[in-house]
């Protein structure tokens, strides 16, 4: 049967415009908090592939997206190279021993050994698959290269940045290093996703916004194309969404071998489309704060609709909801999606 999503990611006629929405599966929903307390702790849920399963087709049967995303988080990767992670309550994740020099990185470990221990993410996906109705796509993701860098190097979230960006101005060449071995990591990560059986895939530069426009090309998004021309040499056929938050600057710049852009909400629909609309399908973008409002989600859902004209597009938030948005208000928004966008 094929799937309305993928479809849509090949630019594909489809009867309406998809919709999903970047961070779904999570704390907005009560069925999510029920499971998550039975976990424990959040990152015993990521590697218990029955609840990761459970909480990844929730937004699915509740709210009606086109599209599952498989449970986990990006922070697993690093995790799983040797750092160790925790999730704090109230303060989000954290690394007890982030990198500091070149000898805490060769600490660490890389490639084929790396991506063989993140057996739970697989299995994940294929309990998923098991369980999802065949006219849905699943999405499998990574974080990009810079992003998790940043956790990898400040050791947690950060405003400033100043950790990385010391070393990316007074030494590029240990921050390529770390960017090179994630890098590895990451392209055998995504195609162990895509044999467990993943249909599209998404890379999630959520901190792409922190590199100034003249260095984000050799810091973060060559990287993120090597892992897309990686994956699209053996999979032509899964579709691959680059998702680089907050970079309008380096949107004329955008190459690469993909299908997908994905635009946040600070980028007007309108500027990706002159630049880059015939090029890539467009994702996004609705700011993910409307959500809080009914009204305020129809006007924008229609916008967007009259800027796309159901063509080339797939609908999304331009970043995650957040927690405290009420339920119905997401299951308004993607009625809305389905309503605008349907022949
Ligand atoms: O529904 C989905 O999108 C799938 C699951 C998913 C999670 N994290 C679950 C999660 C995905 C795709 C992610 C990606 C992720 N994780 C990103 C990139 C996406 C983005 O929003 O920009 C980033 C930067 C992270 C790192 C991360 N994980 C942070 C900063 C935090 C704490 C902040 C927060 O939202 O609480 C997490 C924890 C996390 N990952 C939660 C969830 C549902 C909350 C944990 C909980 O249940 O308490």
């Amino acid at each position: 049967m094929s799937k309305i999503f993928v479809d849509a990611c090949f630019g594909k006629e489809t009867p309406y415009t998809p919709v999903w929405m970047m961070r779904q599966a999570g704390r907005y929903l009560p069925e999510y908090m029920a499971v998550r307390a039975q976990a424990g702790d959040f990152l015993n849920l990521c590697h218990n592939p029955e609840m990761a399963c459970e909480v990844s087709l929730q937004p699915v049967d509740i709210v009606g997206v086109d599209a599952a995303i498989m449970f986990s988080d990006i922070l697993v990767i690093p995790d799983e190279m040797g750092m160790d992670l925790s999730f704090v309550k109230g303060e989000g994740p954290k690394f007890s021993d982030p990198i500091k020099n070149e000898a805490d990185l060769e600490k660490l470990i890389g490639g084929e050994e790396a991506a063989s221990k993140l057996t739970y993410v697989y299995e994940t996906i294929e309990l998923i698959k098991t369980k999802l109705a065949d006219d849905k796509a699943l999405i499998g993701f990574t974080g990009a290269p810079w992003t998790l860098a940043t956790y990898m190097i400040e050791g947690q979230g950060t405003k400033t940045y100043n950790v990385c960006k010391k070393m990316m101005y007074s030494n590029p060449e240990l921050l390529h290093k770390i960017l090179r071995k994630v890098t590895d990591v990451v392209k055998l990560y995504m195609e162990k996703q895509i044999q467990a059986g993943i249909d599209v895939v998404q890379i999630f530069d959520s901190w792409a916004s922190a590199i100034e426009p003249g260095k984000y090309d050799e810091f973060s998004w060559k990287y993120m194309v090597e892992i897309a021309e990686y994956l699209k040499e053996k999979y032509p056929h899964i579709p691959i969404i680059m998702f680089p938050k907050g970079i309008p600057a380096f949107l004329d710049k955008v190459y690469g071998n993909f299908d997908v852009f994905g635009v946040d909400w600070s980028t007007p629909m309108s500027f990706a489309k002159e630049r880059l609309g015939d090029k890539y399908i467009l994702q996004g973008n609705m700011e993910p704060c409307r959500l809080y409002s009914k009204e305020a989600t129809t006007k924008c859902v229609e916008a967007i609709q009259e800027t796309m004209q159901g063509k080339r597009h797939i609908f999304n938030l331009g970043h995650g909801i957040l927690p405290d948005v009420p339920v119905e208000n997401a299951k308004h928004f993607i009625n809305e999606c389905h309503r605008v966008s349907g022949k």
